[in-house]
């Protein structure tokens, strides 16, 4: 007996992603994509890449239209950056708990009882807590930033606790700290990391600094997205323990073939509640459906974007040279098509 098909079946991917490439071309669009993307989505962007790289890609665009396929702040970044653009992105609720821990109020109320602090505030923030930040940095560049900053100015750093100690404890200096957190990075199990650790003794841990102290301790290499892609491209290891969210492994399961990742455990002894669930609102019929009606769309009061540009453009200005960035892992999917400088 056959059974009757319910429902309305979808295209395939490979139906979606021809579509994609079609709208893209006739939209003069480029795609972004940031490192926690569904590998199908980073396969088909134009680039993928970190905080840093993403926004100077969107800085530098002459395309008419940013796809950014990441979480809200990133595509917000684009528009400041990008004004004349038009920036959407798959799902407008793609937001991040970082930024929801800051409160725009509540950080200009903080603030305000530290006058004379210089205020470094992480770009996972809402461009409103830009609008009072003296510095933009990401987790590629806020070291190489601090070290530019006079040794008795005191600092104020938002909204990351866990970078920001980490920062601290980098540098020697001391640094007020916002209470916030990402919710993804506190989910791994200090217990169970060292439980894999002994049952893989030879494999050395990569963790982003927004994971806890505790995590932190036990990693043999702390950096950026980029900053651990280079870093497992680059070590004579095989297999790795990745303490950061589990989108990344695409790329190094793409850079090297031969090597082996294991997902730094969850508290329940697995890596699954460590996906990023804004990240993953983002899915290829959306990004599709994004392109196709050029919604949603980043809008953006114009006192808002410039008073949110100024610590973006000291951030750009302050940044290691991108050649010369010890981090750079940048993946480029695409070579750049001629009079296009994406
Ligand atoms: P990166 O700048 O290292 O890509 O980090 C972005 C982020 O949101 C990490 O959770
Ligand atoms: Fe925000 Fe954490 Fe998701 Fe990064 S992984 S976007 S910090 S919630």
């Amino acid at each position: 007996m056959s059974i009757p098909l319910t429902g309305n079946i979808g295209p395939s991917d490979a139906e979606l992603i021809a579509e994609i490439g079609q709208l893209r071309t006739e939209k003069n669009a480029v795609i972004l994509a940031h490192y926690y993307q569904d590998g199908r989505i980073q396969d088909l962007a134009d680039f993928v890449g970190d905080s840093l790289d993403l926004s100077r890609k969107a800085a530098s665009t002459d395309a008419d239209v940013i796809v950014f396929c990441g979480v809200r702040f990133m595509a917000e970044v684009a528009k400041i950056l990008s004004p004349e653009k038009t920036v959407v992105l798959p799902d407008m609720a793609a937001g991040c708990s970082l930024e929801d821990s800051c409160p725009a109020d509540d950080f200009a109320a903080f603030r305000a009882k530290y006058p004379d602090h210089i205020s470094l505030t992480y770009i996972n923030c809402s461009a409103a807590v830009k609008t009072h930040s003296d510095i933009i940095i990401t987790s590629s560049n806020a070291h190489h930033i601090i070290d530019q900053i006079p040794p008795d100015q005191p600092i104020l750093l938002a909204p990351d606790q866990h970078l920001g100690g980490y920062l601290a404890k980098e540098t020697g200096r001391e640094m007020i700290l916002w209470p916030g957190s990402c919710i993804v990075h506190e989910q791994f199990s200090e217990k169970e990391l060292i439980k894999l650790k002994a049952e893989y003794p030879h494999a050395p841990v990569a963790a982003h600094p927004e994971c806890p102290a505790h995590i932190l301790s036990h990693a043999d290499h702390v950096g950026s997205t980029s900053s651990i892609l280079k870093y497992v491209l680059e070590s004579g290891a095989d297999i790795f323990i990745i303490a950061t969210e589990p989108g990344i492994m695409h790329q190094m399961q793409k850079s090297s073939p031969g090597k082996t990742f294991i997902g730094a455990p969850g508290m329940d002894g697995v890596c699954n509640c460590n996906q990023c669930p804004y990240m993953a609102l983002n899915t290829l019929e959306k990004l599709r459906d994004c392109l196709r009606d050029l919604s949603p769309v980043i809008e953006m009061d114009e006192e808002v974007r410039l008073a949110a540009k100024a610590p973006l453009d000291r951030m750009l200005e302050m940044s290691p040279v991108p050649n010369s960035d010890p981090n750079s892992g940048k993946a480029q999917n695409r070579p750049p098509k001629s009079g296009r400088a994406y």
